[in-house]
């Protein structure tokens, strides 16, 4: 795999004489792509079709040498299509349908608005499948963004009435296994199910997370459709920008579909608005460098989601404009960030965005100009980039020594009762990951669909819900560590307690008998340090106990097999522990980095990355602030 860079371009918003001077300057300073079109419908179709103005801007960017990935338009669907399907907007949870005026104004389930973007998408992969200079395709823009997947409009209900006649066949089976008995919620019939919203008091955790299933595959199927079209007209590869902590779809359902899954990595503003959940020490101490981790963990996400193949679509080059506090980047951060993606296997970096606006919602968003067409800071660090990746060979990401599932549902069910304040699944996993990676190790992160365990020395599998009879089996043939709690098997599929209790799963011998909410400044001590808090599982059975509360009472235990059940929420002390004496035994070299420090291997390569704003020293290296150190590694043979 070769590593390029590339930039965000919108030749609709700068005047034509400038496009060719834009694309002489981009090429120059070494990027290889350029992403365009994605907001572009009102000038594609003003009304009437219009395709000159982009078919001149392809040629402008082919004729620089420079390759371009195409957006489809249908985030941003004109004024004029309001007046053809008025009903196409989305519904927000009070029953509002939400305004023109911004962007992503669709109802996913709306067939009007569909057969809209099958006509526009036909229409362009018709014109630019072919092209020489397209390297590959972008549906839509950030499905999920500013809260879109869930809508609560007419189109939706009855397409979800639909969805639940095929799931179900016939409405005693549905009422069965919602458990509608229970206060009288029972149906006749599918079309009087309206959605879980505005109801007196919670509604059926069975009803919401079905609802939950559903606007997930809804997004499946918009997007399906924009690729069946595409594949039929382009051999160009077709992928999608997904965000950072957005979990309102099945990413890897989406991703199924298509060869490359890219991403929108925003740093400063991810971590301020407060999407790892960093504390407010961290906040102050990486506001310019972001949380050390984030990013890390939706490189490795991603990279599943698209089956090895994995961009930055979007990379932060400053300033953005949409968080609580908006600081420019420490000198450093930009190539940084690059760089920790080509660490985690990203092919290619491509920075939002070529020149500011100074127009509109974006306009205090830096670029890598400035709206005087002036470099903006982080243009120098782009360009050093450009010139490192020059002389770089060519590389695999290659396989990682752990895994961690990650898992859309399991986020759903947790949702859908917390059963405490706040209490999330996402957390939960990213904590774990977080805390592998202060022992220095590199990571895969996997669907719970994935069936080849047996090659890694431990598997974590922290609060997936719901575990299917098909990842139990597949987990049985894994000779290495495999880790699961706490709420791992604790739900059937129909969001119900398991018959047996959990964890429902077959080689775990021990028994959850109660479950606790705890307050995060309850938190239980664990013998010889560390402490559970906010989730506290009561274990009965299960062999050796690992980790003990001071009362006694087990926190995880080993249940034969190199099988370990967790039964609590632990704080970063107790997760360090536990994760020392599950992998005490793998073999692996388990590192105590220093705050701020990462480490990521890449079959031929070891990246130290140093997120801190003072050099660090480890193990003989100094690596400098906020800077990125590369070494070979001795390639296995
Ligand atoms: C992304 C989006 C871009 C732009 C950017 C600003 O979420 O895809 O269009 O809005 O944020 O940071």
């Amino acid at each position: 795999m070769t590593r390029a860079l590339g930039v965000c371009y919108y030749p609709e918003h700068w005047p034509e004489d400038q496009w060719p001077r834009d694309a002489a300057r981009m090429a120059e300073m070494g990027l290889r792509y350029v992403r365009i079109g994605e907001f572009s419908w009102s000038r594609i179709e003003p009304q009437q079709l219009n395709w000159g103005w982009l078919d001149r801007a392809f040629d402008v960017l082919a004729d620089a040498g420079l390759q371009i990935v195409l957006g489809t338009p249908t985030a941003t669907p004109p004024r004029w299509m309001l007046d053809k399907p008025p009903d196409m907007l989305a519904w927000d949870a009070e029953g509002r349908p939400r305004a023109f005026g911004s962007r992503r104004h669709y109802c996913f389930s709306h067939a009007g608005y569909k057969e809209e973007c099958a006509r526009i998408v036909t229409l362009m992969a018709d014109r630019y499948g072919r092209h020489p200079a397209l390297a590959m395709w972008q549906t839509d823009n950030e499905y999920g963004c500013h809260d879109t997947v869930l809508s609560y409009s007419p189109a939706a209900r009855t397409a979800f009435q639909a969805w639940l006649a095929r799931r179900y066949g016939d409405i005693d089976a549905l009422n069965a296994a919602w458990g509608n008995v229970f206060w009288s919620m029972v149906y006749d019939s599918f079309d009087q199910i309206g959605l879980p919203n505005l109801t007196v008091t919670e509604p059926n955790p069975a009803h919401v997370m079905d609802f939950r299933r559903f606007s997930s595959d809804q997004v499946v199927d918009f997007n399906r459709l924009q690729v069946e079209i595409i594949r039929a007209r382009s051999d160009a590869p077709i992928s999608h920008n997904y965000m950072g902590r957005v979990t309102e779809f099945d990413h890897f359902d989406v991703g199924a579909d298509m060869e490359v899954a890219t991403w929108d990595s925003y740093p400063l503003g991810f971590m301020d608005e407060g999407r790892g959940k960093a504390t407010e020490a961290m906040k102050r101490e990486y506001a310019r460098q972001g949380d050390p981790d984030f990013q890390a963990f939706h490189h490795d996400l991603y990279r599943a989601v698209g089956h090895g193949r994995a961009w930055v679509m979007e990379q932060q080059p400053g300033p953005v404009n949409w968080a609580p506090h908006n600081p420019a980047p420490l000198p450093g951060m930009v190539r940084l960030w690059t760089w920790e993606a080509f660490a985690h296997g990203a092919e290619a970096v491509c920075y939002f965005r070529w020149r500011q606006a100074p127009f509109a919602q974006e306009q205090n968003h830096a670029g890598l100009l400035r709206p005087d067409d002036a470099p903006a800071a982080g243009f120098a660090e782009a360009e050093a980039v450009a010139k490192e990746l020059r002389d770089a060979p060519e590389v695999s990401a290659g396989q990682a020594p752990v895994a961690l599932i990650f898992d859309y549902q399991a986020e759903w069910m947790w949702e859908t009762q917390p059963q405490g304040q706040g209490l999330r699944y996402f957390d939960l996993a990213y904590q774990t990951y977080k805390a592998l990676r202060r022992l220095g190790l590199s990571i895969d992160i996997v669907p719970v669909s994935h069936t080849d365990f047996a090659s890694y020395a431990a598997v974590f599998a922290p609060g997936l819900a719901h575990v299917s009879a098909d990842l139990a089996a597949e987990l049985r043939c894994c000779p290495g560590t495999v880790v699961m709690g706490p709420r791992t098997g604790a739900l059937t599929a129909d969001f119900a307690i398991p018959a047996t209790l959990p964890p429902d799963i077959a080689g775990f011998g021990v028994t959850v008998a109660r479950v606790e909410t705890i307050r995060a400044d309850t938190p239980r001590a664990l013998q010889g340090g560390g402490a559970a808090t906010l989730w506290v599982e009561t274990l009965e059975g299960g062999g050796d106990v690992l980790l003990a509360c001071d009362d006694g009472a087990p926190v995880a235990v080993e249940c034969g097999g190199g099988r370990i059940y967790v039964g609590a929420w632990l704080d970063a002390a107790g997760q360090d522990r536990m994760l020392r004496l599950a992998l005490a035994e793998s073999g692996l070299p388990l590192l105590d980095l220093p705050e701020g420090l990462r480490v990521r291997e890449t079959e031929t390569e070891r990246f130290w990355i140093n997120y801190g704003a003072q050099p660090v020293q480890f193990a003989g290296r100094e690596i400098g602030a906020a800077d990125v150190l590369r070494e070979g590694v001795e390639v296995a043979v």
